[in-house]
Formats: C-alpha cells, sequence, structure tokens
C-alpha cells in the first residue's frame, strides 16, 4: 500500500526515502506535489519519467524558509517584501540562481532562474525537515491530467511510480500557488493562483505587470523561450563525430572518436540519460569543440523529453 497517513513515522520513512532518491507525493496547501531530492538529478529525472512530461518544463523547488532560499538564489529587494508578507504560503518566486547552488540543472530545465515557494502545511514542513533537501515538486499528477487535490488522486495518477503518499486529506486551496518573476524592481505575474493580485498590488502599492506587459519575460510557465542553449551547433543522430566535432553518446555502442567524448548512459538507461544531459551538454559546448555530435536517443518514456530538448539546442538560432 503505497498510501499511508501522514503520521511522525510514515514522514520520517518517506525523508529517508527521498534522501536515497525516490519519489513522494506529499500534500501542500495547494495540491499534492510529486516530490524528489532537488539536489539529485537521478531523482529529478524520475519525476520526468512518472509524469510522462513530452519536455522538462522547469519544476518548483519548495524550502522551509527564506534563509533556506537564500543558498539557491539572488533575493532581491521586491522578493524579501514579497517573502516576507507571504511565506509560508502558495506564492512562488521567480528569481536568479546564486553561485553557490547546488540544485541539479533538471530542476531548472537548464535555465539561470529558479521558482521557489516555501509550502505552508505541516506535513510538507515535516517531510523537508526530515528530509533534509531541497525538494523539487511539481503537482502529482500525470501530465495533462488535473492536479490532484487528495491523496487518492495522486495515487490514482502515480502509485506504481512514488515510494509512498503521504495521506493528509483534501488540500486547502485547491489551486496551485501564484507565480510571480520577482527578479527586477516590478513584479511580473508567470501564473495565477492561491494568492490573488489585488492582495499582492495592495501589499506593493503598484501594479503586478502581467507578463505579456514585460517584454523579454517568459509568456507563460512553460513556454520559455530562453531554455539554455549550446553556442556550438548541435548535429542529431549523428553515427559518428566528424573532424572538429565531440561526440554526445548514448548506449554501449559508440564509434571511435578523436575528440571529446561524453555518454549520457552507457547502460542504455533513459532516466540515467536524462540526469547527465543538461552537465553534459554544458561540458561539451565549453570543451573547445566546434560542433556536438549527438547519437540517436530512443523517443520513448523520459526519451521523449530528451529528443524535445536535444531538438531545441539543435535548432538554428539568431
Ligand atoms: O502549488 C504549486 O505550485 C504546486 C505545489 C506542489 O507546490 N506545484 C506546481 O508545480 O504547480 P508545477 O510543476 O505543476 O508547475 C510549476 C510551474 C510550471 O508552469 C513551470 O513552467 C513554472 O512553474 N516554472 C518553474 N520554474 C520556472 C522558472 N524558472 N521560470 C518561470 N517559470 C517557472
Ligand atoms: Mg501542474
Amino acid at each position: 500500500m503505497v498510501v499511508v497517513k501522514a503520521e511522525q513515522q510514515a514522514i520520517e520513512e518517506a525523508g529517508r526515502q527521498l534522501r536515497a532518491g525516490a519519489l513522494v507525493a506529499f500534500p501542500t496547501e495547494t495540491v499534492y506535489g510529486l516530490g524528489a531530492d532537488a539536489t539529485n538529478s537521478v531523482a529529478v529525472a524520475r519525476i520526468f519519467a512518472a509524469k510522462g512530461r513530452p519536455r522538462f518544463n522547469p519544476l518548483i523547488v519548495h524550502v522551509p524558509d527564506l534563509d533556506a532560499a537564500r543558498a539557491h538564489v539572488e533575493m532581491t529587494p521586491l522578493a524579501l517584501r514579497l517573502a516576507e508578507a507571504y511565506w509560508p504560503g502558495p506564492l512562488t518566486l521567480v528569481l536568479d540562481k546564486n553561485p553557490s547552488c547546488d540544485l541539479s540543472d533538471l530542476v531548472t530545465g537548464g535555465l539561470d532562474t529558479i521558482a521557489i515557494r516555501s509550502p505552508d502545511h505541516p506535513v510538507a514542513r515535516a517531510l523537508m525537515q526530515a528530509a533534509g533537501r531541497p525538494l523539487a515538486a511539481p503537482s502529482a499528477n500525470r501530465s495533462g491530467h488535473v492536479s490532484p487535490t487528495q491523496a487518492a488522486h495522486a495515487e490514482a495518477d502515480l502509485g506504481d511510480k512514488v515510494a509512498m503518499v503521504l495521506d493528509a486529506g483534501a488540500t486547502a486551496h485547491g489551486l496551485e500557488s501564484t507565480i510571480v518573476d520577482a527578479r527586477g524592481s516590478q513584479a511580473v505575474l508567470l501564473r495565477p493562483g492561491a494568492i490573488d493580485i489585488d492582495s499582492i498590488e495592495a501589499l506593493l502599492g503598484e501594479k503586478v505587470l502581467r507578463a505579456d506587459q514585460a517584454g523579454e519575460r517568459p509568456s507563460a510557465p512553460g513556454q520559455l523561450a530562453s531554455h539554455y542553449a549550446p553556442r556550438v551547433g548541435v548535429r542529431l543522430n549523428a553515427t559518428e563525430a566528424r573532424p572538429g566535432e565531440a561526440l554526445l553518446a548514448f548506449g554501449a555502442d559508440v564509434p571511435a572518436t578523436a575528440g571529446p567524448v561524453l555518454n549520457l548512459s552507457p547502460a542504455g538507461d533513459l532516466i540515467e540519460a536524462a540526469a547527465n544531459l543538461f552537465a553534459a551538454l554544458r561540458t561539451l559546448d565549453a570543451s573547445g569543440a566546434q560542433a556536438i555530435a549527438v547519437m540517436k536517443i530512443p523517443a520513448d518514456g523520459i526519451g521523449e523529453a530528451i529528443n524535445d530538448r536535444l531538438q531545441r539546442a539543435a535548432a538554428p538560432r539568431g
């Protein structure tokens, strides 16, 4: 039985599971989240595999408080005002990563920004404490399904993919957190949610911009144009590396080459490949090679998201 009542002993066991890289579904004040250790790329890759997300959408990182957030992001004066007013609570802030941030690249989809919040639910808070790690957690539903507001919803969608579902009854808001880009001096709304904009505008004494009024900013979460792309060209479905190319390999059968080679997964494991993808692209980008040749990667399961990401990296850009 994966659904367990969220009592202290179960929460402690869930904390151990998270530290070991497993997934745990848990209640927040908004919806149930599908949690993983945000510092462990393999664990985060399991989130994408479990949800069946066809893309590496960036995930929200859950932390106990403002001090814990400072370990990962650059707090701006605007972010500080918002966090002081709404944390713990259903407000997610998008902020720049700070240089000492040790979160997996997969959490941010390779972006230089992080969406972070401090949830206001006793079980979510006890779980973060038990795990001792920041938790990456999207809503605990299969991609395309509605967000779960009860443990049974999470179990129906993901029961075979998680170590545990911590059950604390129905969530209070039943609506996801409000997401605000707080990198600049003016707040930009990226997703409406449990905290209404009027309340934020009253606090700040000024209008909150909508993403489409904010020029360069992402037009909607999940449709971010600014995903990390290597500086050098990327060639897909390569069967060998040409002179000057670095090789991004997959599987046991790797062609001999003179240039730099990294293997996403010698065993042909797609979750391992997803976990290594962003770091491998960055390393080969910085290797001095003129281009990156990428071997064919199967498109099943999380392979679809890997191929989506590689296609964007290979797309012509201006
Ligand atoms: O209430 C919630 O926010 C729930 C609970 C579990 O905390 N979580 C949730 O996560 O709704 P998810 O993954 O279903 O939605 C996260 C949204 C996505 O639309 C994603 O694109 C956006 O946050 N997002 C994450 N990181 C971002 C970033 N760096 N910049 C802009 N948007 C980001
Ligand atoms: Mg969701």
